[in-house]
């Protein structure tokens, strides 16, 4: 089929390439023109596993191409899927300028039927607005359908998770657009679910709180861990082998972070307050999770006792595995509150150094895991990356002005670590 992406961010580039690879002719439209000229002359303005590739190959088979004008996207596709922001606004609600703007302008370009499809998160009843826009906007007064097709992807994983989905959602105010629909979606195999529109909306937001609530449960079953001497990671293995529960995203950590998690909670609060609903469930989430991190920079202060003057090596600066991003990044938010009481800092992350350096000015950026701790007066794990395991322990022991590590993420086992020679401290275990 003819599609159209409009934004070329990690959902955008991530959906239009997967497009491509799928058999589908797909233009990418983003109003950066340096993003543009970027991907066409071959370059990557983001990293994610596998992805490069396949934007070559696609560009290459003449599937994919990239265009910062909106009316050329629009003219030659069937479907316009929307990727744009949604960035959280000071009071947590959804700034949805970035939605509204481009309706106006797929509005704008229309002159036969189109299917819209929205892929950003947004606050449920947004797909109304959007037909709504459209209506009024569009001159040639041609017919539309808007779709609510929300995203799964992990980041670091997307172009997997875009390649073999759990399921795709497909929101729709009538029959007509759905056969479409499950055209595009075809090549993947996977369950598809049809709904209103309004419930579409909500899954997304709902199955992201649910997993965010999945984490804080788990940071605040380590909280009681540390205090009965129980271990966390037992805890989650046995919660975990029941079916009903399942052990993914058991894993007690600092805290949770990233672009989706912390913004679609704060949001799917504000949403439900609007609606007339308090839901307090989900503000506890938030206070265990920022809890988390209180009580893990508590374990490295209690431990070293004054900050101020030490050295600390840091590994990890994403806010998780796979990925260059560091937005609301847990590892970077222990990172500056360290610094904040005076630490000075040796970091490495296998990806994240360039993105990190803009906001972590003050430390010193390492090249190779193994030496970060030279002469450093403790070890902090804050990223879960499985590469970190691959650590030469007896090395980072001998460069420690003191064998001291904390684990923010459980990577060591700590019965190894004490044999080893450490002083380990890590989440919810002894
Ligand atoms: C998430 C959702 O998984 C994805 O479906 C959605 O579309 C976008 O938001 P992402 O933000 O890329 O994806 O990362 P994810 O792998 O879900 O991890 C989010 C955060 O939770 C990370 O900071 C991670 O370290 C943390 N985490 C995850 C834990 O602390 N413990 C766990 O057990 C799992």
């Amino acid at each position: 089929m003819k599609l159209s992406i409009i934004g070329t961010g990690y959902v955008g580039l991530v959906t239009g390439t997967c497009f491509a690879q799928a058999g589908h002719n797909v233009i990418c439209v983003d109003n950066d023109p340096n993003k543009v000229k970027l991907l066409k002359s071959g370059g990557m303005p983001i990293y994610e596993p596998g992805l490069d590739e396949l934007v070559r190959i696609n560009v290459k088979a003449g599937r994919l191409h990239f265009t910062h004008d909106t009316k050329e996207g629009v003219d030659n596709s069937d479907v316009v899927f929307i990727a744009v922001p949604t960035p959280p606004n000071a009071d947590g609600s959804v700034d949805l300028s970035f939605i509204e703007g481009v309706s106006r302008e797929i509005a704008a370009a229309m002159t036969s039927y189109k299917i819209v499809v929205d892929k950003s998160t947004v606050p449920v009843k947004t797909g109304e607005k959007v037909a709504e826009t459209i209506k009024r906007y569009c001159k040639a007064k041609v017919d539309v359908d808007v779709v609510s097709n929300p995203e799964f992807l992990r980041e670091g994983f997307a172009v997997e998770d875009f390649m073999k989905p759990d399921r795709v959602v497909i929101g729709v105010a009538s029959e007509r657009p759905v056969a479409a629909m499950r055209e595009i979606y075809a090549p993947y195999n996977a369950p598809i679910i049809v709904t209103d529109i309004n419930s579409a909306e909500l899954i997304k937001h709902a199955a992201n709180s649910f997993l965010a609530l999945k984490i804080s449960y788990i940071n605040a079953i380590s909280v009681i861990c540390e205090m009965s001497g129980a271990n966390v990671q037992d805890v989650a293995n046995g919660m975990g082998m029941d079916i009903r529960i399942g052990r993914k995203f058991l894993d007690a950590s600092l805290g949770f972070g990233g672009s989706c998690f912390p913004k679609d909670l704060s949001a799917f609060i504000t949403i439900s307050q609007e609606l007339g609903y308090n839901f307090g469930l989900l503000k506890e989430v938030q206070r265990i999770n920022s809890e988390q991190m209180d009580r893990f920079v508590k374990k490295i202060s209690e431990t070293l006792w004054v900050l101020k003057g030490k050295k600390i090596g840091v590994l990890g600066l994403a806010f998780k595995q796979n990925t260059d991003d560091v937005r609301m990044s847990p590892a970077l938010e222990l990172c500056q509150r360290l610094q904040k009481e005076g630490a000075q800092l040796r970091v490495y992350d296998p990806q994240a150094m360039e993105k990190a350096k803009t906001i972590l000015k003050e430390a010193t950026y390492v090249s190779d895991m193994n030496d970060v701790a030279e002469g450093c007066d403790a070890l902090v794990i804050a990223t879960e990356l499985p590469q970190f395991k691959k650590l030469d322990l007896e090395r980072a022991r001998k460069a420690l002005t003191h064998p001291i590590m904390f684990d923010g993420r459980n990577l060591f086992d700590a019965k190894e670590m004490e044999h080893l020679g450490f002083i380990y401290k890590s989440i919810g275990r002894r």
